[in-house]
This record gives C-alpha cells, structure tokens and sequence, in this order.
C-alpha cells in the first residue's frame, strides 16, 4: 500500500490489521501524526530530526549497522507488546483462529508490499530459513550444478552446501572481482558459467559485502529461456529499496524483516513464483502458505502483527522517501571518508549499482580491530564484512577474505552521526 492510501485508511478509521479495535487506532493515530508532522517539516533537517524521534536507540549510540539487524520503530514496539499481552490472556484461544487472522492480513499486506499474490507469499523467521525452505524443496539429482557467488552470505549458501554434501549436486561459483563496473559485467559473468546442467542459479539482490546491486532482472533474462530456476537472497534489499518482485522477475525472493525493514527480530519472507511453485515444494508450504498451516505449525503471531504494523510505518513516511533518504545518508558518508588514508572503496558509486551500504578495504591492518574500537571506543556499530561465507575446503577455492568494514545508512542515522563516525575513524586510522 502506498502513502495515500495508507492515509485514506487511517482516515477511514478502518486501519490496516484486523487487530484489537482500540489498539489499532492508537497505532493508526500515531502513524498518522507522524504523517501529518512529515508533511508539515520546514526542511530536510526538520522531517528526518522527527522521524528519528521514533526509535528507541540507546543516546549516543550509532547504530551504522542495520545490515545486520535494524531498528524496531517505536509504535511497532508497542503493537508487538500489546498483542503479547491479549494472547496471553488465552494463548490457546488467541494464536489459532484469531492469531491466524492477523497473520493473514499480514501475509497479506506483505504481499502487496513487495507486488506478489497472495498465493504466492509465506511467513518466516528470516532469510536463512526462507532459502532453505527454497533449496530442499527443490528436486534436485546428482551432479546438477547450482551456480552462485564467492560473494554470499553464509544464511543463502549453506542450503546448497547441503545439498552438496547430502544430494551430490555441484556448487559453481562466479567469481565476482572487488571492483565492478558494470551490471552487464556481471551479468556476462553469470552467461560464461551456465551449462547444460545447471539448474539453479542463486544471488544475493543485494551484495552482502560490498553493497552491490545485482542485476537480477537482467539474470532472469538469460535463466528463464533456460528453464534455470532463479533464487535470490534479498535479506539486504527491502526497506533499503522498493522492491517489486515481479519486476525482479526471480523466480524465488527471500527477505528478513529484521534488516532494512526494520520489523521486529525473526520476521522474514518467501516469495515463491506461482508458476514455480510446482518445482519448489518446501514441506512446510505442503499444507499451503497461509500464516498457520499444519505443515508451518505454531508462530509468533506478536512478531509476525509487528511485521505488518512495520509496514504501515514505512508507509506513513513513504516508501520512495526511505529509499532517498537511505542512499543520501550513504553518499554522505562516502563523501566525508573520500580522503581517509588506509582504505580502499568496494562499493561502485552509481546508484544502478549501489544503494545505502558502502564497504571498505582495510589496506593495512584488521578490519576487525578497527570495528571493536569503534563500537567500544567511539560506541559507533559497523559491520567487519567478510568474504569467506563461499569458500570451504571441498571447494578447492583460495580462501579469500575482504578484510573490510561495511557502513549501512538508514533514517534512524543522521549526518552528524555520520561525522562522529567519520572522525573517529580518522582518529583510529593516523
Ligand atoms: C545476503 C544475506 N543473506 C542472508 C543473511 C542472513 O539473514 P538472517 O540471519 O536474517 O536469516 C544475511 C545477513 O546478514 C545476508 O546479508
């Protein structure tokens, strides 16, 4: 749902979750302030300080790190620990009929969020888990390749290792260099490593440690023809950008709600192509993909309402607005570290090819160490990224490591933090 609509609901009273009458309009009144008071801000400076008001951020805490897990918005807390609350009264008689309305009208919502069907979406935990569902409901034979990067994260890799050591089929990797230039790079990296056995190819939307959009819409070109079934890994995309699955055109999509989207901690979602899904059968949507099915069984309904309720707080801001905001923060951030000694940039600078996570090389030196004093010295949070999730040893691959740190930018951030960040990187790094 986009932000007038999300008005026009609110307006209505009619809210967005079928949830407990009198806590829906304290949550919808409050999104509905913060609505009208980013209306009403005299400037940039202004719109984002109230935004920023919204979270429960510890003072003086930066949190550059919403790759990993983001920050829960705090209305969305609030509709979490109320909703606790009313299952605890009844637990039996809540989670079931009642707790499987809400999840629906948040598969729903979700759906709609990301331009799937409803048939075509179901609750997770996470990404990792989303992506296993993927890979074992695949039938996959031995010897059949599925071709993936040296870049992913080790929640979208290790279900193919799975498979490899359990079901014999082959890992191939593209290998992806540090600089990139291009999507069509990429995409002739990907044509050079297809073959007549390769049956799945598996990306990341967004590369987990340089920040690299994939092109995964131009991937989809040359795997469709070929009947290769497309899984990518989308845990660091949504919330970060507008995401349109159909679009995308993969064939499955897999994202936290934890990350960019800043739902509460274990949420996530699978996105299966309808036509697809005859071919990717994981047995917990046997019984289909509703919020509770006999296959899925008993779920968080609380975390899951939050997930919803995450939702309308994107879009009480604007989802496009988000996306602008996320990238203006990163490419603040690059331009106050482009004369910092000691680093080399792994994020392309073009916005067809990154967005709000920019990730450096740390020339001499441990990426690691400089992060521990961030956190500990300068109480900054940043990511170490690390290039090693790929490679093992039956891989007979070099153990590569990036040894870099990586900046996530999202609008609990503000351009002082990131100054703070900026210095107190220089301090460390002279
Ligand atoms: C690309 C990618 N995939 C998967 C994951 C795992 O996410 P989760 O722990 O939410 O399943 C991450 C986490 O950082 C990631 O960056």
């Amino acid at each position: 749902m986009q932000r007038r609509n999300f008005l026009m609901n609110v307006a209505v009273g009619a809210g967005t979750l079928p949830w407990l009458a009198s806590q829906a309009r304290v949550f919808n009144d409050r999104l509905q302030q913060l609505a009208t008071d980013v209306d009403a801000a005299t400037g940039a400076d202004d719109l984002w300080r109230r935004v920023r008001q919204e979270f429960a951020l510890n003072p003086g805490f930066t949190h550059l790190n919403c790759g990993s897990v983001g920050a829960t918005p705090r209305p969305v807390l609030d509709v979490v620990a109320a909703t606790m609350r009313e299952i605890e009264g009844n637990p039996a008689g809540k989670v079931f009929g009642w707790g499987g309305q809400q999840m629906e009208a948040v598969r729903e919502r979700a759906a709609g969020f990301i331009g799937a069907d409803l048939n075509e979406v179901a609750l997770t935990r996470n990404t990792t888990e989303a992506m296993n569902a993927v890979a074992m409901g695949l039938d996959l034979e031995p010897g059949d390749q599925v071709l993936t990067t040296n870049h992913e994260h080790g929640g979208g890799m290790v279900c193919w290792q799975h498979l490899r050591k359990h079901h014999g089929i082959e890992i191939v990797y593209v290998h992806l260099p540090w600089t990139i230039e291009s999507r069509q790079q990429i995409v002739d990296l990907v044509r050079q490593k297809l073959t007549a056995r390769t049956k799945v190819c598996s990306f990341s939307h967004i590369d987990t440690i340089t920040g690299v959009r994939m092109p995964i819409a131009e991937i989809a070109e040359i795997t469709r023809p070929r009947d290769i079934v497309l899984v990518c890994d989308g845990a660091q995309a949504p919330g970060m950008l507008e995401v349109d699955v159909k679009e995308l055109a993969a064939d499955t999509y897999a994202f936290s709600g934890h990350k960019w989207m800043l739902a509460p901690k274990g949420t996530g979602l699978l996105y299966v192509r309808k036509e697809m899904q005859d071919r990717v059968h994981p047995a917990f949507l046997h019984d289909g993909y509703s919020g509770y099915t006999a296959s899925g069984g008993t779920r968080d309904v609380a975390t899951v309402v939050g997930h919803g309720a995450t939702m309308d707080f994107h879009d009480a801001i604007g989802r496009d607005r988000i996306a602008a905001r996320c990238r203006e923060l990163n490419l603040y951030l690059r331009a106050r570290m482009q004369d910092m000694p000691g680093l080399t940039l792994l994020t392309p600078p073009d916005d067809d090819l990154s967005a709000a996570i920019v990730s450096y090389s740390v020339d001499d030196g441990d990426a690691g160490a400089i992060a521990g004093r961030l956190n500990q010295e300068h109480e900054i949070l940043v990511k170490r990224a690390q290039g090693t999730y790929a490679y093992s040893v039956e891989d007979g691959l070099p153990a590569e490591s990036s040894n870099a740190l990586r900046f996530s930018t999202h609008i609990f951030n503000s351009e002082g933090q990131i100054d703070r960040a900026v210095a107190a990187m220089r301090t460390i790094l002279t």
